[in-house]
């Protein structure tokens, strides 16, 4: 999509054009999370809420085909990946949705009569925006994407970096 790639290509500029986090006010990253609930169900864009939970399932967060982080859902399906500080090649993957959860525990695991079910849960992945102890950073549209990148990148911004998974898949 012309706009999507537009938006890549404006955010890749403005990483490019941030200043150097050294040369800034020399805040630490924001620590990436990516925190949501695992459904144990098949089918495409599952409404997490509507189906029951896949408890213990472990999850990776996969960027590029590689893994990045992972972690373990809790006895009610919900879990919090910790991705580390968002540094900008952190970032880049995730704004060119290159990133996405992927539930490694085969769904069997959470429904027996899903057992027949092939293929893998996964689910791409959106930033919501920063809490930061001074306040927050929402994403008000396109501008509010590229300002709050353009922040974190220099160097402003520490705090928490929330990232949600948008409804999974069976792929
Ligand atoms: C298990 O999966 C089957 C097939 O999708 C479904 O009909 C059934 O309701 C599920 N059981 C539970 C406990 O969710």
């Amino acid at each position: 999509m012309a706009t999507k790639s537009l938006l890549l290509a404006a955010l890749l500029v403005v990483i490019s054009l941030a200043p150097h986090p050294a040369e800034a006010d020399n805040k630490q990253p924001p620590l990436a999370l990516v925190a949501g609930v695992v459904p144990c169900s098949a089918g495409s864009s599952i409404n997490a809420a509507a189906v029951p939970p896949f408890p213990n399932a472990v999850v990776h967060m996969v960027c590029g085909g590689r893994v990045v982080a992972g972690t373990k859902a809790d006895d009610g399906g919900a879990f919090t990946m910790n991705m580390g500080p968002a540094t900008s090649s952190l970032l880049a993957p995730l704004l060119g949705n290159q990133c996405k959860v992927v539930v490694v525990t085969p769904l069997a695991a959470c429904n027996a009569s899903l057992a027949s079910v092939t293929g893998t849960l996964a689910a791409p992945v959106q930033l919501l925006g920063v809490d930061s102890g001074s306040g927050s950073g929402g994403l008000g549209g396109l501008g509010g994407l590229i300002g709050l990148i353009g922040q974190i990148v220099g160097g402003l911004l520490g705090g928490i970096l929330n990232i949600i998974p948008l409804p999974f898949s069976v792929v």
